[in-house]
């Protein structure tokens, strides 16, 4: 196929549907591949839907089809390959934002992109790092290249994604341009065009994996049970059964938990955070300090909000309320409650097998290892990744690096009985990016587990604020 990267304007269908009790009528260019090399042609492709008003009456909450914002919403998850998905209801049988967003008057772009255990025809892994947010680039670069008859404003363009997915979003957000994506981009033939982003919307991240397993235990330490879920297709069904695993974790994995929670101080510790007030946010060899202190407030915070909403937080033992005011939180016991979900290593698992394992395989070879960690402690002698491939994947490698134009505005949810990583590592990564000049919205939100798109109000809220402040 010959790619020439052009934007057909022409290539549309007009489509109408009603979900929650309101119609919309939108254009919808399907399945348009971004780049002219793909490896993937089920992946490396976009949709792009705008609403239908804008070719009738010309204008909606104020924009027009050329200075509508862009939302960028990816569907990954899991570290897994994402498809561009319609507006209509998502996997889980939810009305997604897609929908919500075409009739606030967004352009919604829905960018497929390549993910861990893709394989191509000869069986040759092709998803792996980096190749998923080489995509999102790549698309983001579709765009700009065809910025003269592309609907909505390439200057206005808003990822989102949540979990993997919002991993990614913040990873597109902070990297933009940055020169050490170029020789992927190149080999896949991206357009040669910027690729940094107004906004970014992360929901949960699971980023900054480097750090994720000693996060983890300096929070779940101590809790030595496990509980989740898994999801298994039934032989021969399409219908996805949700089975629970509960354990308790061997000797052994205790005392990777132990030794992985002694290393996140000195890790918290060279980041030189600050609060607002200036002062250092620090960790003890405990794993006590300030640093602590400051993700407590976050959840007294999460906290105090849902009182103002009228919910009696009375009968929750590990919350002292006075009054109409939260006044502290029994940081252990909050833990005890949300419970331990992941074994340790949580993330770079000894024995392989994860999802980020498999992020950091290569054409040959499906898991790896990405922390010397548990590389010195592997129970498979797994390979360890290339510090390449690591950096590529993390944003806090590229937050001030002055190389990357990175998106002035960031909003970053992280529920607050979110499990499936610690909530210090969003909340590093949000104080990281203020530290360097950029707004970031952030708070962990009251009684949310590990989940996205749950607030589309106040999301679009958001956006209509980034893109009117400038
Ligand atoms: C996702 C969840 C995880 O717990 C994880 O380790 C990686 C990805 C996800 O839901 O995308």
């Amino acid at each position: 196929m010959d790619n020439n990267l052009k934007f057909d304007e022409t290539g549309y269908t007009v489509e109408t549907i009603s979900l929650e009790g309101k119609e919309l009528t939108y254009r919808a260019y399907e399945n348009i591949v971004y780049v002219k090399n793909p490896v993937d042609t089920d992946h490396q492709k976009l949709s792009i839907f705008v609403p239908e008003a804008y070719y009738r009456d010309r204008s909606m909450e104020a924009y027009d089809l050329k200075s509508a914002p862009i939302f960028f919403p990816n569907t990954i998850g899991g570290y897994m390959p994402g498809v561009p998905e319609r507006p209509g209801k998502n996997f889980r049988g939810k009305t997604n934002a897609a929908f919500f967003a075409l009739l606030k008057g967004y352009v919604v772009v829905s960018p497929g992109a390549r993910g861990r255990g893709l394989t191509d025809t000869e069986g040759k892994f092709t998803g792996m790092a980096p190749a998923c947010i080489v995509d999102l680039k790549a698309a983001v670069r579709y765009l700009r290249h065809n910025k003269t008859n592309i609907p909505g404003d390439v200057e206005k363009i808003i990822s989102n994604g949540t979990s993997a997915g919002g991993a990614l979003s913040s990873l597109l957000g902070v990297t933009g341009n940055h020169p050490d994506y170029e020789p992927y981009l190149k080999k896949t033939g991206a357009a040669h065009e910027r690729d940094d982003i107004f906004a970014a919307s992360c929901y949960c991240p699971i980023t900054n994996l480097e750090h994720a397993d000693m996060a983890y235990e300096w929070e779940f330490y101590g809790r030595n049970e496990y509980h989740r879920m898994k999801y298994e297709k039934a032989e021969g069904s399409k219908e996805t059964r949700k089975i629970p695993v509960d354990g308790i974790m061997t000797d052994f994995q205790i005392r990777l938990s132990e030794k992985e929670k002694a290393l996140f101080p000195a890790y918290v510790n060279s980041l030189g955070l600050k609060d607002k007030a200036g002062r250092n946010l620090e960790l003890n060899p405990e794993g006590n300090g300030s640093f602590k202190e400051y993700i407590k407030k976050f959840v007294i915070a999460s906290a105090q909000k849902e009182l103002e909403k009228g919910t009696d937080l009375s009968d929750i033992a590990w919350l002292k309320v006075e009054g109409k005011k939260v006044i502290s939180v029994d940081f252990e016991k909050f833990i005890d409650f949300r419970t331990r979900m992941k074994e340790t290593p949580a993330f770079d698992n000894v024995a392989m097998g994860t999802p980020e394992n498999e992020l950091f395989g290569t054409e040959d070879t499906r898991y790896r290892h990405f922390t010397a960690f548990s590389k010195e402690h592997s129970a498979v002698n797994g390979e360890m990744a290339e510090d390449r491939q690591i950096k590529l994947m993390n944003p806090m490698n590229y937050i001030g690096d002055e190389k990357c134009k990175s998106a002035k505005n960031f909003r970053i949810r992280h529920g607050a009985v979110d499990r499936d990583t610690s909530l210090a590592i969003s909340a590093i990564l949000a104080r990281t990016l203020q530290l360097n000049g950029i707004s970031v919205d952030y708070c962990l939100p009251w009684g949310i587990p590990h989940a996205g798109d749950y607030d589309l109000e106040e999301l679009f809220e958001w956006m209509k604020k980034v893109c009117t402040n400038k």
